[in-house]
């Protein structure tokens, strides 16, 4: 029988499947579900840095500092979490399954969280996820200007933490390798490829904005691979995968590419917690097919790194795919 387990950011994992931050995540009974439903890990349901603030502002007997749409749009995600029943979330997590359990942190500004990654520390988290998602809205901020901050908030977090640290980002960087290396030496450990932001839709009708689709599809995955196959050999983070991984063959894809694991999320909300399993199996049918005996037999067969590759994932992509198109 091959031997799935792998180590994701310094962490031990029985299996390289994690359950996305999530609202499958938001709850013990849903992290406890994940565990014995075969997860490697489980990244907790993230702790919006408007939670923290709102709940700041509440002790402090001060209305909600939380804008009234974003709050909309937050429980609509299953978003809004209590900062101290948050806590109880990580320890009870912690407790009750032998997983590792990633807390998970969105973080906008300066404020606020610090404070709240030294509890999660506190409460016997095994690491965080950062999920950090800056973009410029405005024509003075540059892009350098955006990344700095994302690096900023990750010097933060290790000032503040010793856990490994994850950082989630979204899809939109045209300089990922250089970016990784900050990152690296900012103090991250891993990086998670990629957030998939809540959508917009507009009702024609209407004329008003609407939400959209909530979940991915597996056509989103092709991206995420080719990202993680051109960075994987230029960067020492760990790489999880996340956006559009639904089967067996996208997480050994993700290891032939370079990466070290998968996050499942939208395939779960579709087809249920029995995915997880149907992932784990197929890795292992495909592994004793093969003749691997361990995860580090195939990892980064098919990274980039040399000449040939790079090719491959630049330029010859475009070649072959137009080669398809009749
Ligand atoms: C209902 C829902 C809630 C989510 N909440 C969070 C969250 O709190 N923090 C986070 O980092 N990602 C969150 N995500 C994003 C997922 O973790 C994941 O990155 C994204 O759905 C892409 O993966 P998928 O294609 O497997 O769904 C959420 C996704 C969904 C569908």
């Amino acid at each position: 029988m091959p031997d799935i387990s792998t180590r994701y950011m310094g962490l031990a994992l029985p299996n390289p499947v994690i359950v996305s931050s999530s609202g499958l995540t938001a709850k013990t009974a849903g992290v406890v579900s994940a565990a014995e439903a075969g997860a490697g890990a489980v990244v907790l349901k993230s702790l919006f840095e408007e939670d923290i603030a709102a709940g700041v502002e509440d002790s402090r007997g001060k209305s909600s500092v939380v804008h009234p749409e974003a709050e909309e749009y937050l429980s609509q995600m299953g978003m809004l979490l209590e900062p101290d029943t948050y806590l109880t979330l990580v320890e009870e997590s912690v407790q009750k399954t032998d997983i590792p359990i990633i807390a998970s942190l969105n973080c906008y500004s300066e404020r606020w969280w610090t404070d709240y990654a030294e509890r999660i520390e506190k409460v016997g988290a095994h690491a965080i996820e950062l999920n950090l998602s800056p973009i410029a809205l405005d024509v003075k901020t540059d892009a350098s200007e955006v990344e700095k901050k994302l690096v900023d908030m990750v010097v933060l977090a290790r000032k503040t933490v010793k856990l490994p640290l994850a950082v989630k980002i979204g899809p939109n960087f045209s300089a990922l390798p250089y970016l990784a290396a900050r990152l690296k030496r900012a103090g991250a450990d891993a990086l998670t490829l990629f957030n998939r932001f809540y959508t917009v839709d507009i009702d024609i009708n209407e004329m008003s904005f609407k939400s959209g689709n909530s979940l991915s599809v597996k056509e989103e995955f092709p991206s995420v691979l080719r990202w993680i196959g051109i960075i994987s050999d230029l960067t020492e983070l760990d790489i999880a995968a996340s956006t559009g991984v639904y089967e067996a063959s996208d997480l050994i894809k993700v290891i032939l590419a370079g990466g070290d694991a998968a996050q499942l999320c939208s395939v779960l909300y579709r087809e249920g917690l029995s995915a997880i399993e149907a992932v784990k199996s197929g890795l292992v049918e495909w592994m004793r097919e093969h003749h691997f005996e361990t995860i580090s037999d195939f990892h980064s067969l098919l990274s980039l790194d040399d000449d040939k590759r790079s090719t491959f994932y630049q330029r010859l992509q475009y070649v072959k795919a137009l080669k398809g198109v009749k």
